[in-house]
């Protein structure tokens, strides 16, 4: 644990497991359909990458939600009667929580912010960051995945008396998660609030395939440096030897499911070993490894997702262009 008089930083091994990255691969690469979990996109490397699809003009998300946050802050906090500390889950770089950090201090002069983050090398940079920018800030922070990390809080972290919580979830980060995995993980959060704090829920929406498959087969290749990097990150962390050059990025929309599905393609047969773990995969040519699902959604989901998890969906905002939704989740009280 790292601690000064404004920063507390608690680490926590994956899932409690240090070798929860070595077990998922295995898992992974030997079920019938190979899959990895996205959250294992995210080494320091990978946090990096993904902050450069953010700056990616296909990948409209980032933006969307800046302009909705830019122009809409003042009205959104205020829309929570204060004074608030703010819970984020997967902070990441916090560029677009500096947003509603402002609206919030320019209404109470300080402010208690607790992210949480898979990446500890960017939950410290984006924290010590922060610091300098706002004196008014204090920050307890958490490097874990999202259920520890709200096993964490409920367990260890005390309500700060006479102020209610907003959570933040931005980015579409929820897109990650299928139909029931939401709903488990927002009843996770509505456990943690009381009645009247509030969750502040950032969410893609659906839209014609000619918007969604370039924000995720961008021009440049990013966003399959940032795919292929798990394999990378496999032969660093794990003595793998994937041939990055023998796999291709593929991005497709499910139309009937909503969602962005994302893959590793082989072309060619081969055969892969990751030696830490004693494992030899073999690959088929056009054989895939699913490594993201990313939902989008509609209002009338968004609403159903709310009240199915102990909240109601008070409002929403949107971008100019209408590209992505901004809602507020208020906890009900018999949840
Ligand atoms: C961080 C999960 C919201 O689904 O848009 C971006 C991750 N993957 N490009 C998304 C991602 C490929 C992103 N989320």
């Amino acid at each position: 644990m790292l601690s000064d008089s404004r920063l507390t930083i608690h680490r926590f091994a994956e899932g409690g497991d240090s070798n929860a990255f070595a077990s998922d691969v295995r898992a992974g690469l030997s079920a019938t359909r190979k899959a990895l979990s996205p959250k294992y996109f995210y080494d320091e490397l990978g946090s990096r990458l993904f902050e450069a699809i953010c700056w990616l003009p296909e990948y409209y998300l980032t933006r969307a939600e800046s302009e909705i946050l830019r122009t809409h802050g003042d009205e959104i906090v205020s829309s929570v009667d204060g004074p608030v500390r703010l819970l984020e889950l997967g902070s990441g770089s916090a560029e677009k929580t500096r947003f509603l950090i402002e609206a919030l201090l320019s209404k109470q002069p300080q402010l208690h912010y607790l992210p949480v983050d898979i990446s500890d090398s960017s939950l410290e940079l984006s924290s010590q960051r922060l610091l300098r920018l706002y004196p008014g800030l204090r920050i307890t922070g958490f490097a874990a995945d999202y259920f520890t990390a709200l096993q964490a809080l409920a367990l260890q972290v005390p309500a700060d008396p006479g102020h209610r919580t907003v959570a933040l979830f931005l980015g579409s980060n929820i897109g990650n998660f299928g139909r029931d995995e939401s709903r488990e993980f927002l009843r996770a959060v509505r456990k943690l609030l009381r009645p009247e704090d509030a969750l502040l829920l950032g969410a893609d929406l659906k839209k014609s395939p000619d918007i969604l498959i370039p924000a995720y087969d961008d021009a440049l290749g990013v966003t399959a440096a940032f795919n292929l990097n798990l394999l990378a990150r496999i032969n660093r962390e794990l003595d793998g030897n994937f041939d990055v050059g023998k796999f291709r990025h593929r991005a497709t929309y499910n139309d009937d499911l909503g969602k962005i599905e994302i893959h590793l393609v082989s072309v060619e047969p081969q055969v892969v070993s990751v030696r830490a773990l004693d494992l030899q995969v073999e690959f088929d040519e056009g054989e895939t490894i699913s490594t993201e699902n990313s939902y989008k959604f509609d209002l009338e989901q968004l609403s159903a997702i709310a009240s199915d998890t102990g909240f109601a969906l008070a409002n929403t905002w949107f971008d100019r262009a209408r590209l992505f939704s901004f809602n507020l989740f208020v906890a009900q009280e018999n949840a």
